[in-house]
């Protein structure tokens, strides 16, 4: 009889399993870990700007590492560990290196939040339209507020039509430029529940007849574009993607940071700050989808960088800045996440993480 066990991990490989379960854009987990003794352990970051138009600076994958930071300190608790962590200053950006040293400290007490770091997951459905509790709201803003960012929140039915007009134009133009096609094609997994390192197509809110006719139209771009050209084709996905959960929510939010500059370290603490904010959200029974297309957009509008070279594209990315600076107003430059939150059930299909074989690297 041949009797297979299961390698016995580390406490620091128990507690980067754990918190392999942060959030990345489009499930991209830019991580790689080497443990290198029993108190040390490195987390290699990487990032897709020179693929994915929307890894803008590095900064999606930035917060995803953030994120992951995050969690690395609330499961450290969990093992009676403390942890300091530092970016290797000599790193670059575009592959920082964030070095974690971890210490037995029996004062450590474990964070509630853990217990939610396995359970979230982003929901792409609509929620009920009911309205979030003052409590549960100002639990939220407390668990951003030590990091230095505060919430604004667009509950009321003509804030979120307002959210609405601009994740709709932004999804009108996610999806009808040429330059978000391979990252589209390339993310989502067809026909399953689970993705290791992509996104299931169950996942990413659509029925299942748009799905089938997504998916195939998705084999070509010519497909694409003769769609959106001729039989608009971006209205049934932009109804069912972003109009229709726009609408039936709670509220729509906005993180904005006190310190607005763009550094890899503010990055890393938005990062921390959003992971807090939806852990919260979770430990409260809400869902939430982050919204960030209108956020990326944006940015490329304020800082001149072209988004597409397709005909009409730079007029949406200008439209999508001035509405986003309209409903976010003075504190657009410094907002750093976005999304819609609200109670729903919970989701049966969503995104899983890649192996610790796979995330490990050799010291
Ligand atoms: C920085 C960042 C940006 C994201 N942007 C979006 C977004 O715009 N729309 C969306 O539906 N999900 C977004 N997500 C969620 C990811 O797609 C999701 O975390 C990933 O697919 C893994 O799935 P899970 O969170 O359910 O584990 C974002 C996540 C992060 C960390």
């Amino acid at each position: 009889m041949i009797v297979v066990t299961a390698e016995k991990l580390s406490p620091i490989q128990e507690i980067l399993e754990l918190a392999k379960w942060a959030p990345s854009g489009d499930n991209t987990q830019p991580w790689r870990f080497s443990v290198i003794s029993e108190r040390r352990a490195d987390i290699h970051g990487f990032d897709t700007r020179d693929h994915c138009v929307y890894d803008l600076g590095g900064r999606a994958s930035h917060m995803a590492l953030g994120a992951l930071l995050e969690n690395v300190i609330l499961a450290a608790g969990r093992f009676g560990q403390r942890v300091v962590w530092q970016h290797r200053p000599d790193s670059p950006d575009h592959a920082p290196i964030l070095e974690l040293t971890f210490t037995p400290d029996e004062t450590v007490r474990e964070d509630p939040l853990v217990d939610a770091i396995r359970l979230r997951a982003v929901n792409r459905r609509p929620y009920r339209n009911c309205p979030l509790p003052l409590p549960a709201q100002a639990r939220l803003e407390a668990v951003v507020q030590d990091l230095g960012y505060r919430v604004r929140w667009y509950p009321t039915l003509s804030a979120r039509w307002e959210m609405v007009r601009l994740t709709s134009l932004a999804g009108k133009l996610r999806l009808s430029i040429p330059e978000t096609y391979p990252v589209h094609r390339d993310i989502i997994e067809w026909g399953v529940r689970f993705s290791e390192d992509r996104v299931p197509d169950q996942a990413i809110g659509l029925d299942p007849l748009t799905l089938r006719l997504t998916r195939w139209i998705m084999q070509r771009w010519e497909r694409v574009r003769f769609f959106n050209t001729y039989l608009a084709g971006t209205l049934i996905p932009r109804l069912e993607l972003d109009i229709v959960p726009g609408l039936a929510c709670s509220a729509h939010f906005v993180l904005i940071a006190e310190d607005g500059s763009s550094t890899l370290v503010n990055d890393l603490m938005a990062g921390r700050a959003l992971q807090r904010f939806w852990l919260q959200a979770t430990t409260l029974g809400l869902q939430l989808q982050p919204e960030m297309t209108p956020l990326i957009f944006y940015r490329y509008g304020v800082s001149g960088v072209r988004l597409s070279q397709a005909p009409g594209a730079q007029t949406l990315v200008d439209r999508i800045t001035h509405k986003f600076v309209q409903i976010v107003g003075e504190d657009a430059g410094h907002a750093v996440f976005m999304g819609r939150i609200g109670y729903a059930d919970p989701v049966s299909a969503r995104s899983i993480r890649l192996p610790w074989s796979r995330l490990q690297m050799k010291a």
